[in-house]
């Protein structure tokens, strides 16, 4: 008994812990829907055409992008692939790791995953919360990344679209790379359905079998 309780503490003791850290305040939810096609769409192509210049997401391919998101390989290969790649390669950026490195002080990590490791909220609060700071070495900073090295690459478009639709921008953005992050996830939440709804048949089945069963013995 002892032992058990031993053990509830210690499995319940990560949650508390996260509890009492608080919460960044400028952490808000992502709008994001991954059901949305369309707005996975957009994500992927604002992915590559602003993101991919520094970050690799090196755990994806472009074919899969354009199989999930449905978006023909023709289009793909025109709208969404640069630097002269196949659509079977992965998403590499063409930036030199180590020039990066100086230009920066850190080379920027792959992206593939990183929906998954900060979470949606977090990636969508980072996009949406740059903000001008002299003291920095471009410019900037960030309300969920303090002191970052990664300039402001979006402050053209924040300026010229407005808050309202450079937000639904960010969301599309977030929603793409929840689902880089986790291609598989459509997949696994409609089987996920599916298995739910066998097993309230199967129940059905089972019980009925119960009941004639144990009709003799009662
Ligand atoms: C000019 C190069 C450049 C571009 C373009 C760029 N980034 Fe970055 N990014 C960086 C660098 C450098 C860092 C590392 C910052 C640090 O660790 O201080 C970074 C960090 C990040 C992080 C935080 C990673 C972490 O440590 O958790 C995210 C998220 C991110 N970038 C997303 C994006 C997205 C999305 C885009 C496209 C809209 C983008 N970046 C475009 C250079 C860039």
């Amino acid at each position: 008994m002892k032992k058990l309780i031993v053990l509830l503490v210690a499995m319940s003791l990560p949650m508390l812990v996260q509890a009492s850290s608080g919460k960044n305040e400028h952490i808000v939810t992502a709008p994001i829907n991954m059901d949305d096609k369309a707005s996975l769409q957009k994500g992927a192509q604002l992915f590559v055409n602003n993101c991919q210049g520094c970050h690799s997401a090196n755990f994806m391919r472009y074919e899969r992008v354009s199989d999930d998101l449905e978006i023909p390989a023709d289009i793909m290969m025109e709208n969404l692939v640069f630097t002269g790649g196949k659509i079977g390669d992965v998403m590499v950026s063409a930036i030199p790791q180590d020039l990066a490195k100086k230009w920066f002080g850190t080379a920027p990590p792959d992206l593939s995953l990183q929906a998954r490791v900060r979470g949606a909220d977090w990636v969508y609060s980072y996009l949406t919360t740059f903000y001008a700071d002299e003291s920095r070495p471009w410019g900037v900073n960030n309300h969920v990344f303090k002191d970052v090295g990664m300039p402001h690459v979006l402050q053209t478009m924040q300026d010229s679209l407005g808050e309202k639709e450079f937000k639904t921008n960010m969301a599309d953005l977030t929603n793409y790379m929840v689902y880089m992050a986790e291609p598989i996830r459509a997949t696994r939440e409609s089987l996920g359905y599916k298995v739910i709804a066998f097993l309230f048949v199967l129940l059905f089945f089972v019980y009925m079998l119960n009941r004639e069963y144990w009709k003799d013995v009662h």
